[in-house]
């Protein structure tokens, strides 16, 4: 007989079954922040040094274009079944240290009432740009209950992925700002860069709007179980460090000094974020994402010895044969010795023509190579 029972006597009341599910999540909640990736973000040693891939889960795997066969980006983002294992993909593949969320940065957007759409070789395509006041009142603020696909996803992949993490992510008000203003991709900003420069008042509601449905969204995977999340300030980097201090800073900080009581370690990530890198660490982060113009030695020495790094090989080596890979590689993990912790990641996303066999092979040397 379990211990359990023991102490059972005639008249006393059965055992507390709620007790051992709490025992199992505790312990798993253990596991968790004591892998690898979750101890590197917090500037612990570990075994080796954690890797995942931003993008990962994509079209760089022949599994993936497989499952998304006639079926809609945003649509394979609010299917459970679908964001499941489409994120398990890779984390089955290549034996990554940590799993992202499979989802995109404009899902809340659509959820908090923007019609958009996310069109194969362009990215999201927002309907009706938001440029004036009136525009604004479109973007409601979101509850759990707008985006309760992604909380239910987060359940799954949890259970699913036992001793690995599941990291959360969401863009950050200054790139969603971007997309909703220009009404898609763009170069230079402009009409984004113009209301921010020339209609400060309303730039700031926009993007306290945005922070708001961030922060409800990256707080929705925070309660359902994710072990990290990432902001994504993909195009910070068009700005100057003033600007960036003046216009997103306070609002990207809002989002991630939200986080600081959820337990869980926040990346900040941008591109072409040079100047703006201690910014970012700033902002309320844990880990600061590089890409690969800076490396990580002297990134480290901007963003300070409280904060870890995530990067920073370029997406494009990954083209230039397994010797060159190899050798960045090896340049990569050395540079980032000098920070307090280090998880190896791309300086951007994985391209689509990548040859997934060659991220599994990068995967096994950086365990290598910084193992013991
Ligand atoms: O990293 C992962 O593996 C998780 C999934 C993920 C996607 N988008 C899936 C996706 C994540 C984390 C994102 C974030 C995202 N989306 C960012 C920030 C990261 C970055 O790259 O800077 C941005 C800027 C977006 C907006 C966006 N969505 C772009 C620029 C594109 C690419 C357009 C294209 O087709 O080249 C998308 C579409 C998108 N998001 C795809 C995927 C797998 C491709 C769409 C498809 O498979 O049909």
């Amino acid at each position: 007989m379990g211990e359990e029972y023991a102490d059972l006597r005639p008249g006393s009341r059965p055992p507390r079954r709620r007790a051992s599910v709490l025992t199992w999540h505790d312990d798993a909640v253990t596991v968790l922040s004591d892998s690898p990736f979750v101890r590197a973000c917090r500037g612990l040693p570990g075994p080796h040094t954690p890797v995942w891939f931003m993008r990962q889960a994509g079209r760089s795997l022949p599994e993936y274009r497989k499952i998304r066969e006639g079926i809609g980006m945003l649509e394979s983002c609010r299917r459970p079944d679908l964001v499941t294992e489409i994120t398990l993909q890779p984390v089955r593949r290549h034996g990554v240290d940590a799993a992202i969320l499979f989802s995109d940065i404009v899902v809340p957007i659509a959820a908090a009432g923007i019609d958009l759409d996310i069109v194969a070789g362009t990215g999201p395509v927002v309907a009706d740009p938001v440029r004036t006041e009136a525009d604004l009142a479109r973007l409601r603020p979101i509850t759990a209950d707008d985006v309760d696909f992604v909380a239910e996803s987060v359940r799954l992949l949890v259970a699913e992925l036992g001793a690995t993490p599941l990291i959360g992510f969401a863009g950050a008000p200054f790139t969603l700002a971007s997309y909703l203003i220009e009404g898609g991709p763009s170069r230079t900003y402009l009409k984004t860069k113009a209301m921010m420069y020339g209609a400060p008042r309303l730039w700031h509601a926009l993007l306290t709007r945005l922070a708001d449905i961030t922060l409800a969204f990256l707080r929705t995977q925070v309660d359902a179980g994710v072990s990290a999340v990432q902001l994504f300030d993909s195009w910070a980097g068009a700005l100057s460090e003033a600007d960036y201090r003046e216009f997103v800073m306070p609002h990207s900080a809002r989002v991630l000094g939200g986080l600081a009581d959820a337990g869980v370690p926040r990346i900040h990530f941008g591109v072409g974020t040079a100047v703006l890198l201690e910014a970012m660490g700033e902002a309320g982060a844990d880990v600061v994402g590089v890409d690969w113009r800076t490396p990580l030695d002297v990134a480290t020495r901007r963003i300070g010895p409280d904060r870890a790094v995530q990067g920073n090989l370029d997406p494009a080596v990954l083209f230039a044969g397994w010797e060159v890979v190899e050798r960045e590689a090896r340049r990569v993990l050395e540079q980032g010795r000098a920070a307090p912790g280090h998880v190896f990641n791309l300086g951007h996303g994985v391209m689509p023509e990548t040859d997934p066999d060659i991220l599994t092979r990068l995967v096994a040397l950086v365990h290598e190579a910084s193992a013991g």
